[in-house]
Formats: C-alpha cells, sequence, structure tokens
C-alpha cells in the first residue's frame, strides 16, 4: 500500500511487460541460413561457459515461438520485449540478407499483434555476427554504418507493426564485460580497446537513430543498465571511488547519448587509454530519442581499493539479502536513479526494460505449482519504487519483468533462473511460478494488487 493507505495508481496507458534476448532463449542458431555470433562461437569454446553450456537449443523457442506467445496472452501481458539475432537477419552481418531469419521476427510480430501484446525490438542484445567479429567488431569504426544498415532492413520490414525500437542493451555489460574483463563474448581483456569499443557501439547507436527517422514513424531508444552507487565511508577516497564507479557506469553510455558529452573521470580511469575523439562523432552520438529504457537490478556499496582500472569495488552489506547472482535486494536504488535521471537528462519517457532476480526454485510441485516467495517479494519492492518514482513526478511509461522464461544466463548457462515461468530444459516444458501469477494479478489490476499476497 501507498503512505495513504490507498491502492497504487499507476498511468493509463502503462505498459506491463516481460522480457527476453534471442540468444538466450531461441535456440537454433544456424537454423535457415542464420549465421554464427560471437556467442555460439564464445560458448563452444572450451572453458568459456559455466559447464560448457551454450544457446543451441536454450528455450527452443525459435520453434515455440506460437505457444510462448500464447501463454504470453494467458498471463495478460501488454508488451513483450525481444531481441533480433542479427547473424539471422544478416549472415555475414552485412549484405545479403536472409529472408528466412527474416520471416521468423515477421511472424512473431504478428502473433504478438494478433494477441494484443505490443512489441518491444531491441536491434542488439549481445550477439555480435561473428563474421563482423573477423572484421574487428566493435573496434571496426565501420560498425556505425554496419548497424544503421542493419537496423534498415528491420525499420523496412517491421516499422508499423513494431512501433517501440530499441538500439542497444545494456553498452556497457557489452564493453566491461566483453572487451575489458573478457567475461562475456568476445572475451577480450584490454584497457585500451575498451574505450575504443564504447564509442563504436554509441556511433553505431546514434546512426541506427538516424537511420530510423529516415525510414520508421514510431518511436526508438536505447537501453541502459544502471545502478546507483553509495560511498562505504565517508573518507574522500571512498567518495572519489563513488563518482569514478557512477560516471563509468551511470554516465559513460547516457551522457554522450543524451548530453553529448563523457563524464570526465573515464580519462582519469582509463588514463592514456582514453582517447580524444572527433567533434563530429558527439554530434553523430546525440540524437534526440524518444524514450529510455533502463534496466535495473541492484546497487553497490563502493570503496576505493586497487582494482584495475577502476581504483573501486563493491563492499558486500553484512545484513544485506542477496539474489542467486550474489546481486543485493535494494528497491530504494531503483526510486534513487530514476530521479537521478530524471534530474540530469530531463524527464524523457523512461521504460524499465529489465527488473527482476535469479533465486533458487524449489522443484515442480504436484499439480505444478512452483513457489517462489522471493521473487514476488523482490517484483512486490521494486514495482512499489517504480510506483513511487510516478508519484515523484517521473514520467515512467512501462515496467518489464526479466525474464519471461528462465533461460540461458550468458557464462553462467542455464544455472540462474531469472524466469517467472520455469523451464524444464530437457522436455521444454514451461511451468508459470508463482510469481507468474502474482504478476499476472497486478496487470489484470493494473497494479491495485501490488501490496496483495497471492490468493492460495
Ligand atoms: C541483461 C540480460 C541478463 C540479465 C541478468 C541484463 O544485464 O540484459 O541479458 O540475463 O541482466 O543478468
Amino acid at each position: 500500500m501507498s503512505p495513504s493507505d490507498q491502492p497504487p495508481v499507476f498511468p493509463d496507458g502503462f505498459l506491463w511487460g516481460a522480457a527476453t534476448a534471442a540468444h538466450q532463449i531461441e535456440g537454433s542458431p544456424l537454423a535457415d541460413g542464420a549465421g554464427p555470433s560471437i556467442w555460439t562461437r564464445f560458448a563452444h569454446t572450451p572453458g568459456m561457459t559455466l559447464h560448457g553450456d551454450h544457446g543451441d537449443i536454450a528455450c527452443d523457442h525459435y520453434r515455440l515461438w506460437k505457444e510462448d506467445v500464447a501463454l504470453m496472452r494467458e498471463l495478460g501481458l501488454k508488451a513483450y520485449r525481444f531481441s533480433v539475432s542479427w547473424s539471422r537477419v544478416l549472415p555475414e552481418g552485412k549484405g545479403r540478407v536472409n529472408q528466412a531469419g527474416l520471416d521468423f521476427y515477421s511472424r512473431l510480430a504478428d502473433e504478438l499483434l494478433a494477441n494484443d501484446i505490443e512489441p518491444l525490438l531491441t536491434l542488439y542484445h549481445w550477439d555480435l555476427p561473428a563474421a563482423l567479429d573477423d572484421r574487428g567488431g566493435w573496434l571496426n569504426p565501420d560498425i556505425a554504418n554496419w548497424f544503421a544498415d542493419y537496423g534498415r532492413v528491420l525499420y523496412r520490414a517491421l516499422d508499423g507493426r513494431v512501433k517501440k525500437w530499441v538500439t542497444l542493451n545494456e553498452p556497457w555489460v557489452i564493453t566491461d564485460g566483453g572487451y575489458l574483463h573478457g567475461a562475456l563474448a568476445p572475451g577480450h581483456r584490454s584497457k585500451y580497446e575498451t574505450p575504443i569499443a564504447t564509442h563504436n557501439l554509441m556511433r553505431a547507436h546514434g546512426a541506427a537513430v538516424l537511420a530510423y527517422r529516415e525510414e520508421g514513424k514510431h518511436e526508438i531508444g536505447l537501453v541502459v543498465n544502471i545502478e546507483p552507487k553509495y560511498a562505504a565511508t565517508d573518507s574522500a577516497e571512498d567518495k572519489a571511488a563513488v563518482d569514478r564507479a557512477h560516471a563509468y557506469m551511470n554516465g559513460q553510455y547516457l551522457d554522450p547519448a543524451l548530453l553529448g558529452t563523457y563524464p570526465d573521470e573515464l580519462k582519469e580511469i582509463f588514463g592514456d587509454a582514453w582517447p580524444e575523439w572527433p567533434a563530429e562523432d558527439y554530434a553523430l552520438i546525440r540524437q534526440p530519442l524518444d524514450f529510455i529504457g533502463i534496466n535495473y537490478y541492484t546497487r553497490s556499496v563502493t570503496e576505493a581499493s586497487n582494482t584495475y582500472p577502476l581504483g573501486a569495488s563493491a563492499v558486500r552489506q553484512p545484513l544485506g539479502t542477496y539474489t542467486e547472482t550474489g546481486w543485493e535486494v535494494f528497491p530504494q536504488g531503483l526510486t534513487d536513479l530514476l530521479l537521478w535521471a530524471r534530474d540530469r537528462y530531463g524527464n524523457i519517457p523512461t521504460y524499465i526494460t529489465e527488473n527482476g532476480a535469479a533465486f533458487f526454485d524449489p522443484p515442480v510441485a504436484e499439480g505444478g505449482r512452483i513457489r517462489d516467495p522471493l521473487r514476488i517479494d523482490y517484483l512486490q519492492k521494486h514495482l512499489t519504487a517504480v510506483h513511487d518514482a510516478i508519484e515523484a513526478g517521473c514520467d515512467i511509461r512501462g515496467y518489464m519483468v526479466w525474464s519471461l522464461l528462465d533461460n540461458l544466463e550468458w557464462s553462467l548457462g542455464y544455472s540462474k533462473r531469472f524466469g517467472i515461468v520455469h523451464v524444464n530444459y530437457a522436455t521444454q516444458l514451461r511451468t508459470p511460478k508463482d510469481s507468474a501469477r502474482y504478476y499476472s494479478n497486478i496487470i489484470a489490476t493494473h497494479g491495485r494488487s501490488l501490496a496483495d499476497p497471492l490468493p492460495g
């Protein structure tokens, strides 16, 4: 309940949805003429993912998409955020279009619309065509044009049926995981490459938005994951560490996209590895956006340390509650950062494009029930945090739970279950967890049942 003891009120038209990403659910990565992506390659390189897990089958959504849309309909979802696998549509990343790949997404969009579910399409959720990685991937400046051309193929085929487009999902993870620490594809570890990948991602984002303005008539935005940073102590060192961590994660992508600059701290962090960029690049990067998408999972309490290259690291909270991925449950952080984004960038229409948690789920009980009270608690608290931000005047237009289905958690393989729907990977049986029933009630009551415990 809100402080006034009245049920929460969400704005009219607030979009209640769920999110997934191509590589994490589709499987069949090479079917019907698709080319390999860096994730197909990375996961098949020994030692790169937990237990060698890969996306060859995943949730078999490439074949079960129709049933999955029926499931979304059953849950009452109003919106579904998914991503397109670039190398299904352009097997070499550029040039030749693979019609069969394009048709898959076209059928998916039709089916969603036939079920009154609004599609939100992300162009890039980390699965770069391997053929483009062979040409330098995000380190090659030509990628801005490759990405815009790929965008054009999809805008021409789907704009109108898809009215909400996202260029990139979480550029910070792409560079920090893929180019600095190597835990994610393409698995590089280079302080010198990372700023180049960052800058080319942002140029690609700008070029794809520009192309959309020529080809499309609806809305396009950028999705970032941001995380509030709090200092572990009042010491000047810890405060400076927080400023660095905050600029690195929260300002590195939103600042250039919305303000046309990078935070100064990046020069401090990367030193001689941070180049001077040409002025015209900033003009390309800073395109008016129709919305931003924010993915929120946790906060971090930060202290100064000798961690390369940030000089800051997160401190575990002795009294904190942590999810299976080791992330503290901290709903207040979501309100805090929505207010921060509004104050820094203006009250841009905002979607929470991902929020959710991996917890240990018990096996499916008799009668097909899966009790996941911790996930319900997480959703309840975070939706309340979103509502608090709305009450404070933030223009929040929708919320997408991560994730619709248990799925492939990148290098952590199938070990972490984020779904509100359980997936039995041996049989591909989908079983809605209690959290799915809880979320379904929330959607049906437009948020009024947020504080109600699940019946039964
Ligand atoms: C990503 C998802 C991922 C989730 C949980 C986000 O960073 O966009 O692909 O599964 O977090 O780690």
